[in-house]
């Protein structure tokens, strides 16, 4: 697409990935993501605010073939998607500078090879003048890096959030404008990138109180003009109370696995409480991410292979072991074949959550009927968990 007015003297730049279906290597995009830039260009100074990731460069520089000058290349967040393209933008306007926070100084050096002399480090709180427009840094460690910023714009109310309320769509819409299509993108962003960090985030979330902001212009994803919803959806996925719902990632290699899963799924759903299944072969780790920042419960299904759970078992725990969700209780059902350390495995690999681990349901081969009373106990003991605790 083609830059875009956002307001007087300030456009939007960047690429759309419509085609991008991984992040890092290990996040699904199912609906592809933007990279977005913006230039602020004041009476005296003109400002770029980040830059798109490598494969999009040619993108971004035919934007700036028109652009006269830039004085100043904002870098909120060293993570290549937005910095990527810092030097191609360097080598066309020699005289630019980076602007960023100390830490990420260091880490453009090392990530880029950015010359130290290119850069002017801005502390928390400090302001630099373009003219008749004012850039504000606000240093956000840990959404997502931990030398992360963003920019207020004084004048126009506009917080540049770089990764923070930002949401993995492609679309040629510039502002919000199906809701409820980016509450899930930025959800899912959240829980894969942000819940990790919920408590810093909670703690920059304070911070950003102190400013009246009227727009909010991420890095990924389309521009809030109207953000009090997303602060609003963030503020319930780092503070707010789990939800009576368990989540259960399972897999089951001959069916035995599987028809506990299902005769727990009967049991929990039979005492009020909502349970959400993750066929580990076939799911989308993204929707099971999205599913942890509101689940009160997890409970792993998985067969012993091998002596350990299966390994498909293993990456979800430790992938929910990684994103710290606000999760209270634990526990793991599955079938064996004669023997095996699955629930000492899988018990051991979950040192972040701080979880009450609720008795284990394991059986020999098919589940017989003492094992799916065992099961009843466990829905029992999960429901009355979530009664307890004024979820139910
Ligand atoms: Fe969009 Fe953490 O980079």
């Amino acid at each position: 697409m083609h830059k875009q007015q956002i307001k007087e003297k300030i456009y939007w730049l960047g690429a759309v990935d419509w085609d991008r279906r991984l992040f890092d290597s290990l996040i699904p995009l199912p609906d592809g993501t933007t990279y977005n830039v913006y230039l602020v260009q004041g009476s005296e100074k003109t400002a770029l605010l980040d830059t798109v990731d490598p494969p999009m460069a040619d993108k971004l520089m035919a934007q700036l073939a028109d652009i006269p000058k830039i004085d100043y290349v904002i870098s909120h967040h060293a993570e290549q998607d937005h910095s990527g393209t810092i030097p191609r933008v360097l080598s066309q306007f020699p005289n630019a500078k980076v602007v960023a926070a100390p830490k990420a100084k260091g880490m453009l050096i090392n990530l880029l090879k950015i010359p130290e002399n290119a850069f002017v480090t801005v502390e928390d709180g400090q302001t630099l003048s373009l003219g008749d427009k004012t850039l504000k840094f606000i240093h956000t460690p840990w959404v997502h890096w931990p030398e992360t910023m963003g920019t207020y714009l004084e004048e126009d109310h506009i917080l540049f959030s770089c990764d923070f309320f930002g949401s993995h769509i492609a679309a040629s819409d510039l502002f919000v404008r199906d809701q409820g299509r980016v509450y899930e993108a930025a959800k899912r962003y959240f829980a894969e990138i942000m819940m990790p960090f919920r408590n810093i985030i909670e703690k920059n979330m304070e911070k950003l109180k102190a400013y009246d902001i009227r727009m909010i212009a991420p890095s990924h994803g389309q521009i809030h003009d109207r953000p009090a919803w997303i602060m609003d959806a963030y503020r319930d996925w780092v503070t707010g109370t789990p939800h009576n719902l368990v989540v259960l990632p399972f897999v089951s290699m001959h069916g035995s696995t599987r028809q506990m899963v299902d005769h727990l799924t009967s049991a929990l759903v039979e005492k009020g409480v909502r349970v959400e299944l993750f066929n580990l072969p076939v799911t989308d780790i993204g929707k099971l991410a999205m599913s942890l920042v509101d689940a009160a419960t997890v409970v792993v299904g998985t067969p012993t292979v091998l002596a350990s759970p299966h390994p498909l078992a293993a990456y979800a725990t430790f992938l929910a072991n990684a994103l710290r969700p606000k999760v209270k209780f634990l526990s793991i059902i599955g079938s064996y074949g004669w023997g095996g350390k699955t629930v000492e495995t899988l018990a051991g690999m979950i040192p972040n959550l701080k979880v009450e681990v609720l008795e284990p349901v394991l059986c020999k081969g098919l589940p017989l009927g003492t094992d799916f009373e065992a099961l009843d106990r466990l829905a029992i003991a999960i429901s009355q968990k979530h009664r307890e605790n004024g979820l139910i």
